[in-house]
């Protein structure tokens, strides 16, 4: 698709399919992500795909401007170690989340998957949640050396 196509046929889309997205277009709508610009080339973001459902019903109940039923997300967050500095220049953190969002929306729309921005969600609450599920990832890695070790 022709990149001014793109540009004026993405639309916000809050009706979704029921289907799960494959993992590659996911991929490479990450990767658009990753290719937009940062200030001083920090590279500040990490990008985080939920497509469990079960993680999908969570990362809703915490964004009560989320519409819909849709089968994935892509979290993009913002390391605050790297980012305050800027913040303190008077950059605001959406202008630094909103350039990986432009691209991987519009890879997205190339991709024929529709997508849409979300600033309405519980920071606090998404941030606990993503701490809650890395703890869980640490501790089920934990169980399977455990269970590696004495040779089930
Ligand atoms: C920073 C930002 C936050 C947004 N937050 C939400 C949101 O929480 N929920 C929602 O349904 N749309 C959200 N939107 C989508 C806008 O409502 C949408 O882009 C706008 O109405 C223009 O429509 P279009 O994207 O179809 O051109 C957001 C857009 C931006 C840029």
């Amino acid at each position: 698709m022709n990149i001014f196509d793109a540009i004026r046929g993405r639309r916000s889309i809050r009706r979704y399919k029921r289907e799960k997205v494959p993992l590659e277009l996911i991929e490479q709508i990450i990767e658009a992500g990753q290719w937009a610009p940062t200030g001083k080339n920090l590279q500040y973001w990490k990008f985080i795909a939920v497509t469990d459902p079960c993680l999908m019903k969570m990362v809703k109940t915490v964004s009560p401007m989320l519409w819909g039923e849709s089968p994935a997300a892509i979290l993009i967050c913002l390391d605050l170690k790297l980012t305050t500095p800027l913040l303190h220049e008077g950059v605001i953190s959406s202008e630094l989340a909103g350039f990986p969002a432009q691209n991987m929306m519009l890879a997205a729309h190339a991709l024929g998957i529709g997508t849409c921005a979300i600033g309405g969600f519980n920071r606090e609450a998404v941030k606990e949640l993503l701490e809650d599920i890395r703890e869980l990832k640490d501790r089920l890695e934990k169980l399977e050396s455990d269970l590696k070790e004495v040779g089930r």
